[in-house]
């Protein structure tokens, strides 16, 4: 089924594309972000609506959709989190916050590969994944829940740092 774009973002659309005069491919990047930030993921929909839009054929979205991690291809729960996953940030616990993060939240993560990223809580509140360098190395362990930084984030804060997002 055809997606149907509500008129303000269709508008906020438009006026983006006209900062790429030259190729409209270019356009394809915000265009994802702002088509993420209204439905959460990126959907076949999505991917072939952003297409038509720009004159491309949907595996030139698709590519860009499937080579930047940022992108999500599944639902997240209503607090998406990214744990890093980096030198810095594993050396300073990233990989035992992100097991107190799915505890904390009842996520299962034994489903988690390269194609699907992403595990979600049985509640759908949240959802997590492990994240490259969030640019802020000297501070690990990093993670972001939705935009929110969070650094030097105790592996037994996880429960504590969840209660801000209900
Ligand atoms: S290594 Fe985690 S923020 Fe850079």
């Amino acid at each position: 089924m055809a997606l149907e774009v509500p008129a303000a973002l269709e508008a906020k659309i438009d006026e983006v594309i006209t900062h790429y005069p030259v190729s409209k491919r270019s356009a394809v990047l915000p265009l994802l972000h702002l088509m993420q930030h209204e439905y959460r993921y990126i959907t076949d929909d999505a991917v072939n609506w952003v297409a038509a839009k720009l004159g491309l054929q949907p595996i030139q979205v698709l590519e860009v959709v499937t080579f930047y991690p940022g992108f999500r291809q599944s639902a997240p729960g209503k607090f998406h989190i990214r744990v890093c996953r980096t030198l810095s940030c594993a050396m300073a616990g990233s990989y035992e916050l992100m097991e107190s993060l799915c505890k904390a939240a009842d996520i299962d993560r034994s489903h988690v590969d390269h194609h699907h990223p992403i595990a979600v809580s049985a509640d759908g509140k949240y959802s997590i994944e492990f994240a490259e360098c969030l640019a802020s190395c000297g501070f690990g362990p990093v993670c972001m829940v939705e935009d929110d930084f969070h650094e030097s984030v105790k592996p037994q804060a996880a429960a504590e740092l969840l209660k801000q997002y209900q």
